[in-house]
């Protein structure tokens, strides 16, 4: 029995706010049908600690006794287990435990907060294969890309260790004798973490390690519809806390819908909110942030560009656009949504990609034969049906794909749309679904400039062997996209450059290069260390 419809905040990520409801079953419903938990298949969820009922509050203890809301399958339907929400009481109490948590982690030397988040990365190490498997039954992604994404918090983790010896400011030369300016960097404090469906460990990952080293705490906040991860996360980290009797509260969790993520973002003591997810609901955020003069860390959403030049090399286009469009089941947000194809390859691409399409493997998630597995809700199988309806209304043509699949469980065929125009409505609309638009192009100069006209600006490619077209690419008139690619596709970024995007995807940077100053505040100090007291611009003032 479906009781409520829930609003919830980080889920589904770059999608109108009336399509971000999510279903939430009541406890009777999910224990009227036996939850997969129980059946022997799945047993292995028992090693990461989870049971057919989970707490969804961790503050140094578990507990949680809001709403039970139920884990669903995405490629069965089937409920795997329960989780148990977060009151505003219990948000409360968390906020408070976590904060005088910050008291103790600030005063630990930074290497030594490296120390711990290595210890964070080897025990995911050990868990890798379970969580990934847990990923690609609660998301529904396929079972390498679920490991995948606890990889990169492995790797963020490592990364997080170097830099726990390295940030830091200049000592800058003063124009006044006997003095030293200096720029000291301090944690901001209490970072607040609201994360997504589509990527439910890693992202929370980018942002735990490096907030962790710079001296923060974290409050979690992941998507409602994969709590399961959320708790398996934190169990993991919590481990390595408590065993380091260390408070537990330095990683806080509170599962929960737009009622946590509303509370988060007026929050004065989060000092630091850093969400991913829908650019409605991310814009909603950034104002609730702004209105007190918080700090917002915003990865919203992609409207993500492959260009084809007529000098391609067609041998690694293919498989390019074949990953970044259908890998995930279009689900990433760097995916590749729009491909432009040169006028003079055009037809000879489409119809390879097309043969491509027709050979993804389509199965279970967790079978490792898998490409292409289901979508991670019904409501994003009505999205996918309803942008094809509009496409065609626009003058498109399905060549591939476009239609539900007839099996159990959210699965929709992968899908390539020709014939649009590159302005058309749909072609600037960000679908979290794997359809891509094949657009026909003439010039460099029109190419880039379709690239550009999109609201979002997360990540691009080109494909060309021409050099001066990489550096026109790469320099102020080429891609204003955040991650701007030559030769590989727009998805699959490495944890070592900053990853974020301009325009309508937020502004913000996470994971490698210098991400780390978004979680840190800068205090430029000038220390007078002579007998004078000279003035600045040598004004006297006598
Ligand atoms: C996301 O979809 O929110 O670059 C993150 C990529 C991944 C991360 C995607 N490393 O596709």
């Amino acid at each position: 029995m479906q009781r409520c419809l829930t609003l919830t905040f980080a889920r589904h990520r770059r999608l109108l706010l009336r399509q971000t409801f999510a279903t939430v079953h009541c406890q009777q419903s999910a224990a009227m049908s036996g939850l997969l938990i129980n059946q022997p298949k799945y047993s292995w969820l028992k090693e990461l600690g989870l049971s057919e009922d989970n707490p969804g509050v961790y503050n140094g203890s578990w507990g949680g006794s809001g709403e039970v809301i139920t884990s669903y399958c995405p490629a069965n339907n089937e409920p795997i287990a329960r989780v148990t929400q977060a009151t505003m009481a219990e948000y409360e109490e968390t906020v408070q435990k976590t904060r005088e948590a910050w008291k103790m982690w600030a005063d630990i030397p930074a290497p030594k907060r490296g120390e711990i988040v290595r210890q964070i990365g080897d025990a995911l190490r050990k868990k890798i294969k379970v969580l990934g498997s847990l990923v690609a039954l609660e998301m529904g992604k396929i079972y390498v890309e679920g490991v995948g994404e606890v990889q990169e918090y492995v790797d963020v983790c490592d990364y997080a260790v170097g830099l726990s010896r390295m940030i830091g400011g200049p000592m800058l030369p003063s124009e006044r004798p006997g003095h030293a300016l200096i720029e000291q960097w301090n944690p901001v404090g209490l970072v607040g973490i609201i994360t997504a469906f589509n990527f439910p460990v890693a992202v929370y990952g980018w942002n735990n390690a490096i907030a962790l080293t710079c001296g923060n705490v974290c409050l979690w906040k992941g998507a409602p519809t994969t709590p399961l991860t959320s708790v398996a996360v934190s169990k993991i980290v919590a481990e390595v806390l408590e065993q380091n009797n260390l408070p537990g509260a330095i990683c806080s969790m509170t599962c929960g819908g737009a009622d946590i993520g509303t509370a988060m973002a007026k929050d004065e003591r989060v000092d630091l909110v850093s969400f991913t997810g829908s650019t409605h609901v991310g814009k909603m955020v950034a104002m609730m942030v702004q209105d007190r003069f918080g700090r917002k860390l915003l990865e919203l959403g992609g409207n993500n560009a492959i260009i084809v030049f007529e000098d391609a090399d067609l041998n690694l286009v293919v498989p390019a656009a074949v990953f970044a469009s259908v890998g995930t089941a279009g689900q990433r947000c760097t995916t590749t949504r729009r491909l432009m194809l040169h006028e003079s390859l055009h037809d000879s691409v489409v119809e390879r990609l097309a043969k491509a399409y027709k050979q993804v493997r389509i199965g279970d998630p967790w079978d490792p034969t898998t490409l292409y597995g289901p979508l991670h809700t019904k409501q994003a199988v009505d999205q996918y049906l309803a942008a094809i309806e509009q496409a065609k209304q626009q003058g498109g043509t399905v060549v591939c794909g476009g239609k539900v699949i007839d099996r159990p469980g959210n699965y929709v065929e992968p899908t390539i749309i020709t014939g649009l125009a590159h302005d058309a409505p749909i072609v600037h609309t960000e679908t979290f679904v794997p359809i891509l638009y094949v657009l026909k192009f003439k010039t460099e100069e029109e190419a880039f400039a379709w690239n550009n006209e999109v609201q979002q600006g997360l990540s691009s490619s080109i494909f060309t062997k021409d050099m001066g077209r990489v550096f026109r690419w790469l320099g102020p008139k080429g891609s204003d996209c955040g991650i701007v690619n030559v030769n590989i596709p727009t998805s699959g970024a490495e944890i070592g450059g900053a990853f974020g995007g301009e325009k309508h995807t937020g502004g913000g940077r996470e994971s490698g290069s210098d991400s780390w100053k978004q979680y840190m505040r800068r205090s430029t100090c000038t220390i007078n260390y002579s007998k004078e007291l000279p003035l600045a611009q040598g004004i006297k003032f006598e």
